[in-house]
């Protein structure tokens, strides 16, 4: 590797470096041993649910460029390795929300020099954007947004991104967490509605309360809160999900990042090592905030982990944990309501080689009715995928686990693992299309499939044969899709195949080439943010190696395509600024803007005015101003 300075890593980076990936050198031999790309496109890809054949009437080579379709209303664009984003011809963009811009008139913009001063840092957009969904409140329309992690360089100038004091970790602890804010079109486009009564900064001190079967247990309860009822904060907010009933969950992520201890000799429970919990934060917050050092608070990081629902209607709300819908690395919640009205809860945990999960709730969804106990009271359950393309959803109750219900809450990976839940390829976001009833989850890839024998867990990790996790080493990622038996979200069987697995056919000859509705026009690598359009075209975000060198030469920067779930084809929409991940995707009441987050641009963005980088929420509409979702 380079010279790295680790305090401007992406947080994905930064995980990999504490477990590197094979060598590069290794990569090729490893490959070699992987499924004949023949081979997987015969067992693995046939097209289910009355699909068209792939490779039938797709795109194929250049020609995507310059092409239309039937499907998609907007031609497809070459790649990009440059700083800034572009959209296909007849659509514009521009910035709505930056990182440090001001949700209201007291607060002062982010500056080069200073940063965000203290008392601003929570009254101002906060960094990283990541999942968001937009809520029509009244006419008015709100936005809640995901602030997934910090750079501290630029945020604590005065240090060198050192936190050096209390005063330090607060401002990157408010720089993280959601932002709900009012935004607006008006002559010069969208922005923020400064000091609009929905506008509101959720941190990591904010206070909320837990629900479910772990709510006031024992492993919840600390020091400061010996009822294990009320939690403050929530981390690493990564991708997003919508209730029916205009609520908001914004999913916690790489939680563990935030722990350390100040007794070196700490000796770390169990729990801690599947989790990921170690001695020492990203941020030093353990030096300055005893909540943060597990020496002291043992139970901390058991606090958090979780999806939280917010309600975005009201700025003066609680914001909730549920403990129902387990603890793990959450990347997404995407909901939907099954036959019988159930609300059913698609969730994938982000690490290599841990499991996709499904949550229905034990109520049934009634439009204007009670909803409180929808996320708190109901099912839990694990995929298990056979290479017959059958899978089931194995239930995490008592009897199968041998834990109890909090234990299952809390510990949900370890009962995950007791009932032999299927390792997975690193589970980003979930996506269930709006007009078939059919669930897809990026697998965005897993450089130790077949390296490493097991998870964390134990579990075994080596590369299956007609199964989601085919590739050894997988650099590309793959986007898994299942139906569900008797056209039911709520059922537990399915069958499944693969929607697209991502490749690299200028480059590879076996199973890295990728499937055949990858060509040269539409490379991509490392499938993340994954949302339906009304219409029920997918589309898909990358955050993914964007060298544009050796088995990633022709992709480009990160990016965001379309994909049709029928035919299998897909074409690229947007390319984002070079270093940056394009995540967060949500549409205008009218359907006539698009927002897209672009996460962690390498270089000034989006100002051009040669100063910062900053991450940014973009709106993206059609030059005619048409529905473009
Ligand atoms: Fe925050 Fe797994 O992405
Ligand atoms: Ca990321
Ligand atoms: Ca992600
Ligand atoms: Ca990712």
């Amino acid at each position: 590797m380079k010279d790295i300075d680790t305090k401007t890593l992406s947080w994905d980076e930064w995980d990999e470096l504490q477990r590197p990936a094979l060598a590069t050198t290794d990569f090729d031999a490893v490959v070699d041993t992987a499924l004949s790309r023949r081979g997987f496109l015969g067992g693995v890809l046939a097209f289910g649910s009355g699909a068209a054949v792939m490779g039938t009437g797709l795109l194929s080579g250049t020609s995507a460029q310059a092409q239309a379709t039937s499907r998609f209303g907007f031609n497809a664009i070459p790649i990009a390795t440059d700083f800034t984003v572009h959209v296909p011809e007849g659509y514009t963009w521009q910035p709505v929300a930056k990182w440090g811009q001001p949700l209201f008139s007291d607060a002062a913009p982010l500056s080069q020099e200073t940063g965000v001063d203290l008392a601003s840092s929570d009254r101002v957009f906060g960094e990283n954007t990541d999942g968001m969904e937009l809520f029509s409140i009244g006419g008015r329309q709100v936005v809640a947004v995901n602030h997934e992690y910090v750079n501290p360089d630029i945020n604590l100038p005065h240090t060198g991104g050192e936190t050096t004091s209390a005063d330090d970790a607060r401002i990157l602890q408010n720089m993280q967490g959601v932002t709900v804010m009012e935004v607006a079109e008006g002559a010069n486009g969208w922005d923020i509605v400064v000091d609009s009564p929905f506008n509101r900064r959720i941190t990591q001190n904010t206070p909320m309360t837990f629900s479910g079967p772990a709510a006031g247990h024992p492993l919840l309860q600390t020091a400061a809160d010996p009822d294990g009822m009320i939690v403050l904060g929530t981390f690493n907010n990564c991708g997003s999900g919508k209730t029916p009933w205009g609520t908001y969950l914004t999913c916690e992520e790489n939680f563990n990042g935030y722990f350390g201890s100040t007794d070196a000799a700490f000796a770390r429970p169990d729990d801690y090592v599947r989790y990921g919990i170690g001695l020492e934060s990203r941020y030093g917050y353990e030096k300055f905030d005893a909540r943060f050092d597990v020496s002291q608070n043992v139970n901390e990081p058991r606090r958090q982990g979780y999806v939280v629902e917010i309600d975005p209607s009201d700025a003066t709300s609680t914001p909730v944990k549920h403990t129902a819908l387990g603890r793990f690395k959450h990347e997404n919640a995407a909901v939907v309501v099954a036959r019988d009205g159930r609300v059913v809860v698609y969730l994938g945990d982000d690490e290599r080689g841990e499991f996709l999960y499904k949550f229905v709730s034990a109520g049934v969804y009634t439009p204007g009715g009670e909803t409180s106990s929808l996320l708190s009271d109901g099912q839990l359950y694990v995929a298990r995928f056979a290479t017959d393309m059958t899978g089931e959803w194995v239930a995490l109750t008592p009897e199968a686990t041998g834990m109890d219900a909090a234990e299952i809450a809390v510990y949900t990976r370890v009962a995950a693992s007791r009932v032999g839940a299927t390792t997975m390829d690193r589970p980003e976001w979930v996506a269930v299309n709006p007009v078939a009833i059919e669930g897809y989850c990026a697998l965005t890839n897993n450089s130790r499939r077949g390296a490493d024998a097991t998870n964390a867990g134990g579990d075994a990790m080596q590369a299956v044969e007609n199964s989601p996790n085919p590739r050894e080493a997988n650099r590309y990622g793959q986007i898994l899709r299942w139906f569900p038996d008797a056209e039911d979200h709520a059922a537990t069987t399915f069958h499944w195949d693969l929607y697209v697995m991502a490749g690299n056919p200028t480059v590879h000859q076996d199973a890295n080439a990728g499937s055949a509705n990858i060509n040269e026009g539409n490379l991509f690598n490392s499938p993340d943010g994954m949302m339906f359009d009304s219409s029920g075209l997918l589309w898909i975000q990358t955050d993914g190696d964007d060298s544009n060198e050796e088995g990633f030469a022709g992709m480009g920067n990160n990016q965001m395509l379309a994909g049709d779930p029928v035919t299998g084809e897909i074409a690229r929409f947007l390319t984002g600024p070079n270093g940056s991940e394009v995540t967060g995707l949500t549409w205008s009441a009218d359907r006539r803007t698009m927002f897209v987050g672009i996460q962690h641009p390498a270089a000034p963005f989006p100002d051009g005015d040669g100063k910062l980088a900053r991450s940014t929420v973009i709106a993206v509409k059609k030059a005619d101003g048409a529905v473009i979702g």
